[in-house]
């Protein structure tokens, strides 16, 4: 039986404001059905696993948010991240820890804030992850890219007759623009959709091989995790840690990477164009969750909350969203600005 790990501490910058960092979008109803990302995360391995195999790992501010949108959890199936370091430190404690207990363990590793439309082709690919994983390989989902996003990992592979498990040729974290439209142009490439399954021991072993700094610190714990010095032993580690993702430190280095293609509606909701992708449109193809007056308006994103009466003229390609005391108003696919917006406003305070 596999653990789900899921990871729910990032910030969602490019949903700001709608996402803050007292609430980032994993933790929103962004869809508009009744469940949050991390909820819906919950809800498509029901399948697979039952709750007992979960282990959430998240930033201390969201914790109390995870116990109430997750109450079928135990205490102890919820990691306490004491500072982030993106997501190679986070895989890298939960792994040790779940290896501590369990040093046989199949783990997958998945993002709280993706949509998966087609659930049960996903669960069947994830089966055959599975069961490559028992291998020893570590294994990604692999997904058909449409538009030369710079915002994902590119994956090339070797292809093989009588299998569905390829092994990686070449692994790319995000590209800068040319180069990510050379790989869509080639039709060689799949993205990397983030969702990982391996062996906690071989996932150990490709950190004591690429990344031994943090092998070394999280190694250490073994014999603290589940324990009364946990808390204490895993603050000074994260202070020992650098902070980069799993693309960059392993990803991107080892030779036993696998992908397994899947075709299963798999969305990442990253930024408000993306969200705008998938929501349901007006006839000027505007989404509006606002009580709002629209004039001349087309393929924009009016949210504002509670009663407010917006009048809008004139917008094409725009978000308005009004989410607490932020006003944003700027091009739908801003995408890039957003890093900057979210630092100068923080100093704006
Ligand atoms: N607990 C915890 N701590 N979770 C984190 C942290 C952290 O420090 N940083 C990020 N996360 C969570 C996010 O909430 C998200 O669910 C997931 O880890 C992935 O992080 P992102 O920051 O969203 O990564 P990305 O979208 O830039 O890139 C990754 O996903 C792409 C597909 O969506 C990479 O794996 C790419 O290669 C991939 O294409
Ligand atoms: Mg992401």
């Amino acid at each position: 039986k596999p653990y789900i790990l899921i990871m729910a501490g990032g910030i969602g910058t490019r949903f700001w404001p709608y996402s803050r960092r007292k609430r980032p979008k994993q933790f929103l109803d962004v869809l508009g059905t009744g469940r949050t990302l991390l909820q819906m995360t919950f809800d498509r391995f029901a399948d697979i696993a039952e709750p007992d195999q979960f282990v959430i790992i998240t930033y201390k501010k969201y914790i109390t948010l995870v116990k109430e949108q997750l109450p079928e959890l135990k205490d102890h199936q919820i990691l306490t991240e004491p500072m982030r370091k993106n997501t190679a430190p986070c895989i890298a404690y939960a792994t040790y820890r779940i290896h501590s207990m369990d040093p046989n363990a199949t783990i997958i590793v998945t993002p709280a804030d993706h949509l998966i439309l087609q659930e049960k082709k996903f669960t069947s690919a994830l089966k055959k992850a599975v069961e490559a994983a028992d291998e020893g390989k570590l294994i990604t989902l692999g997904i058909t890219p449409n538009r030369p996003e710079i915002g994902y990992g590119y994956i090339q592979y070797i292809e093989k007759p009588n299998t569905e498990v390829f092994r990686v040729k070449t692994f790319t974290e995000k590209p800068n623009a040319k180069l990510a439209k050379t790989f869509l142009d080639s039709g060689d490439f799949v993205w990397n959709s983030g969702i990982f399954v391996w062996k906690s021991k071989s996932l150990i072993s490709a950190f004591e091989k690429h990344m031994p700094d943090i092998a070394e610190v999280f190694e250490e714990g073994m014999n603290i995790y589940g324990k009364d010095g946990e808390a204490v032993f895993v603050s000074s580690a994260y202070t020992q840690v650098k902070n980069i993702s799993i693309d960059y430190g392993i990803m991107e280095k080892s030779n036993q990477i696998y992908v397994i293609l899947g075709d299963f509606g798999w969305s990442d909701l990253g930024s408000w164009n993306s969200l705008y992708e998938l929501r349901k449109k007006d006839e000027d193809d505007n989404v509006v969750e606002a009580n709002a007056l629209l004039y001349d308006t087309k393929n924009s994103y009016i949210k504002v909350d509670g009663d407010k009466l917006v009048v809008v003229q004139g917008l094409e390609n725009y978000i308005v969203n009004e989410t607490d005391n932020v006003l944003l108003i700027c091009k739908l696919d801003a995408e890039k600005k957003f890093r900057e917006f979210v630092t100068n406003a923080r100093k704006k305070g």
